[in-house]
């Protein structure tokens, strides 16, 4: 008997945005793992910050869930991998965020790239999406890096830091672009 095929995603396009997913799902547990060592260290409002950002992370990696399944391919939930160490200062933390989105927006080209290959149109535009969420997300980052380069970066004093941790218990959650976006509406 024949049984057409009905899903809208070839196999190398889903088994790219499963990978995509998963690594959204690690960036959240990167982002975790870094809350509660700063929340551990007395940076509380570095914590919650990072607490928020982790959410987000959560936020990106099921909207690629609902995508494949609104393409009728097939999510594959595996083992997120553990994050690394935890980071040996502010400064040092601040410099492992930036590290991993710009890691994370080299895998989003890639999967641009694919989609482009394969003439996946609705793929691509789709990833357009996170190629605008990027943008944010590393400036965001820069922005934290700035912060403590201007602090004094490893030799900032403790004033300094203290202030830096009060301005980001306030700061918002993200990026506008990212604000809007929750599991319920991403
Ligand atoms: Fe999901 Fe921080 O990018």
């Amino acid at each position: 008997m024949f049984i057409m095929d009905t899903s809208r995603l070839s196999k190398t396009i889903e088994k790219a945005l499963n990978a995509q997913m998963t690594k959204e799902a690690h960036a959240a547990q990167v982002y975790l793992s870094y809350a509660a060592w700063a929340a551990d260290k007395g940076f509380d409002g570095v914590a919650n910050f990072l607490f928020r950002h982790s959410g987000e992370e959560r936020n990106h990696m099921m909207k690629i869930v609902e995508y494949i399944l609104q393409r009728n391919g097939k999510v594959t939930v595996i083992a997120i991998p553990a994050p690394d160490a935890d980071p040996a200062s502010l400064n040092n933390c601040f410099e492992k965020v930036f590290a991993s989105e710009v890691e994370n927006t080299k895998e989003i080209y890639n999967l641009v790239d694919l989609s482009l290959e394969e003439k996946d149109w609705a793929t691509w535009n789709f990833m357009q999406w996170f190629v605008k969420e990027q943008i944010e997300e590393e400036s965001l980052a820069l922005s934290l890096m700035s912060k403590i380069r201007i602090a004094g970066g490893d030799k900032a004093s403790g004033d300094a830091l203290y202030n830096i941790d009060r301005d980001l218990a306030n700061a918002p959650d993200d990026a506008p672009s990212a604000e809007d976006a929750t599991t319920a509406n991403p």
